[in-house]
């Protein structure tokens, strides 16, 4: 009997396969907290095996309670999922990491819908950070998984959207409102815009490690889809943008200091509350696994795409 993709990824996310890092799910289909692994000594091959299986399995992990991680040690644990890339243009770097500093000054913009970079041309695979100073209340996260998004899509609008390519870049609409950041579109600054043109990316994407489907079109990079008259590219976003917002398919992580989540950015999207102006500090990177893109799910109809 064919299996379903719920009993599918029931079987794969049984916490015993996972030891000796004690797993526990969050969400029926992803999101885990992994507990038994201290992240300041070295890891055996077996933990960062483990750690890279429920990475895949859960589309997000979240450790707590772990020391601060120096920039060095940050890279390399990240290269546990992959090899760190450039990261986006448009954050600030510290010494190989990216660092997303908020205060009262400069308060938080990062509230949209996004999987990370996917305005690049190799966006990224994964995103490792970890909340180094958090407020005491806000500035949580959430995650979608548009993995199950996609998996719970009916069978008609699988096949209406698999096969479809978007076109995503960066733009600096919504920014010039901001003032903290006015200082920073100058010249310099849109040349980096300029310096990355519109890509394109499927709107169902196959995942290169899994196999497994996602919708891979957010709110913030994403511009159209292509082949499509203007007014059904912006239903279909609206609704893609609606549908992954819905609960079934999004966490919500209140951050404790030093917590460190880690995602895969092709099933998973996130939004980042700014409903705080306090101290916040956000140390991440980025990383790719070579010749992993996204890759365009098979076109057509898929297998189950008939009514029963
Ligand atoms: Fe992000």
């Amino acid at each position: 009997m064919k299996k379903t993709f719920i009993a599918d990824f029931e079987d794969a996310a049984r916490p015993e396969r996972f030891l000796p890092l004690r797993i526990t799910p969050l969400m029926p289909g992803f999101g885990a907290m992994v507990d038994g692994v201290d992240l300041s000594r070295a890891l055996s091959s077996e933990a960062q095996a483990r750690l890279r299986a429920a990475w895949l399995q859960f589309g997000v992990i979240f450790l707590r309670g772990q020391k601060r991680l120096s920039p060095d040690r940050h890279r390399e644990l990240a290269a546990i999922f992959g090899a760190p890339d450039a990261g986006s243009h448009m954050v600030e770097k510290g010494a190989g990491v990216d660092l997303l500093i908020t205060d009262e000054g400069k308060p938080p913009v990062a509230n949209t819908w996004h999987s990370d970079n996917t305005n690049l041309e190799h966006p990224s695979l994964g995103t490792f950070i970890q909340i180094q100073d958090c407020p005491p209340v806000g500035g949580n996260t959430m995650w979608s998984s548009a993995q199950r998004a996609y998996e719970f899509l009916s069978p008609n609008m699988k096949a209406c959207l698999v096969g479809l390519t978007a076109v995503h870049y960066w733009n600096t609409r919504g920014y010039r409102e901001q003032t903290h950041l006015a200082a920073r579109l100058d010249a310099e600054f849109l040349d980096r815009v300029r310096d990355y043109p519109p890509v394109e990316h499927p709107v169902v994407l196959t995942h290169p490690m899994t196999g497994r489907k996602s919708i891979y079109v957010n709110e913030t990079y994403t511009k159209f889809i292509k082949g499509l008259h203007v007014y059904e590219s912006r239903c279909l976003m609206d609704f893609l943008a609606s549908w992954i917002r819905m609960p079934e398919f999004c966490l919500t992580h209140h951050w404790q200091e030093n917590d460190i989540a880690v995602w895969d950015n092709f099933t998973m999207q996130h939004y980042a509350l700014a409903d705080y102006s306090a101290f916040r500090v956000n140390q991440r990177v980025t990383f790719a696994v070579e010749g992993q893109a996204p890759q365009a799910a098979a076109g057509g109809a898929p297998a189950d795409a008939v009514m029963a």
